[in-house]
């Protein structure tokens, strides 16, 4: 009916200044309690909603869209990674979908550079002695880490944020190699410094330092497996902001309790669940999925899923549509 609001339900709490806009914008439902909705919950309000506005922590398959009757028009992720939504289904079904890329690379970029130096640096431990009040102070021999400067860096995945974290480690002096599915265009790669490998496996059989930033899809799932884990040195450090499941977790765990790899920088676990012998060990860095948390870059993130939705409403094509070909 011309004139009338789309209906919005937006499922996790957003920046207030968001969550404002969206109720000047549109019909929309918040969710006041932060709390996950259910599988079910899910699909009731894909039912009575013209636009779902979910996070990575919902997820959408085939079924649940198949249940959720014909008047979904978009799913406008609040969120990069779309692997929590069956978006090859939702497409067959004429529902589009939509994300807020850009927004988070620098932040990404900059945790995974954090996560890098808490490793290398003993950061945590630093913090953990000091807090435990046991520090006599300074020691020629103690806290001793390594020094990344000079340090072969392996981005596997070459995207906004792979670049992003090529230019920052190109700064701390690091040696920057990458693979990705397709070789950067050599002027990129020029202006970067990186070297490519074609294959992955020589690539992280010379790294000192492996970073993923490629996103989970059925291609990159486990493409981190025992095997290739295996080809690290065991001097190496492995970090991932991406998705824990580009990384087989019981693998790593394994390898880092035999010392076969000498450290790991997660933000983010397989299933989003933290396998609970990761926590038991020293040389692991655990964050709790904060590669984007900062409060511009969720506000900017907000502010796309507004934007998605509202040259949806006009009648045009979302700016971040994502088709199944992306993936
Ligand atoms: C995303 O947007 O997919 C990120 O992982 C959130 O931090």
């Amino acid at each position: 009916m011309p004139g009338e609001r789309l209906s919005v339900v937006v499922t996790r709490r957003l920046p207030d200044v968001v969550e404002a806009r969206l109720k000047e914008l549109f019909d929309v439902e918040l969710n006041e309690t932060d709390v996950p909705m259910d599988r079910a919950a899910l699909v009731e309000a894909m039912r009575r909603a013209d636009i779902l506005v979910p996070t990575l922590t919902d997820t959408i398959d085939g079924a649940m869209l198949a249940a959720a009757g014909d008047r979904l028009k978009l799913i406008a992720n609040y969120g990069a990674g779309v692997d929590h939504i069956d978006v090859a289904t939702a497409r067959q079904r004429g529902v589009h979908v939509s994300n807020t890329p850009g927004v988070l690379t620098d932040d990404t970029a900059d945790m995974t550079m954090a996560l890098i130096l808490a490793v290398t640096r003993r950061i945590p431990e630093g913090l953990a002695r000091m807090q435990g009040s046991d520090w006599n102070g300074w020691s020629p021999t103690a806290m001793l880490g390594g020094r990344i400067a000079g340090r072969r860096l392996g981005i596997l995945g070459m995207g906004r944020i792979g670049q992003a974290v090529a230019r920052r480690a190109a700064a701390f002096g690091m040696q920057v190699h990458y693979h990705n599915r397709r070789r950067l265009h050599r002027g990129i790669e020029e202006d970067l410094g990186a070297t490519w490998w074609d294959s992955l496996d020589q690539m992280v059989s010379r790294m000192d330092i492996l970073s993923v930033n490629c996103p989970h899809t059925p291609s990159t799932f486990h493409l981190m497996n025992a095997r290739r884990l295996k080809l690290m040195k065991p001097s190496a450090v492995i970090v991932n902001t991406s998705r824990g499941e580009v990384i087989d977790e019981n693998a790593l765990t394994r390898m880092l309790r035999a010392g076969e790899i000498a450290g790991a920088g997660l933000d983010v676990f397989e299933n989003g669940e933290v396998n609970p012998r990761l926590r038991e060990l020293e040389n692991v860095v655990l964050l709790p999925h904060m590669g984007s948390a900062t409060v511009e870059g969720r506000v900017e993130m907000g502010e796309k899923v507004i934007i998605n939705i509202k040259t949806f409403d006009d009648g045009h094509r979302p700016p971040d549509l994502v088709v199944p070909s992306m993936l």
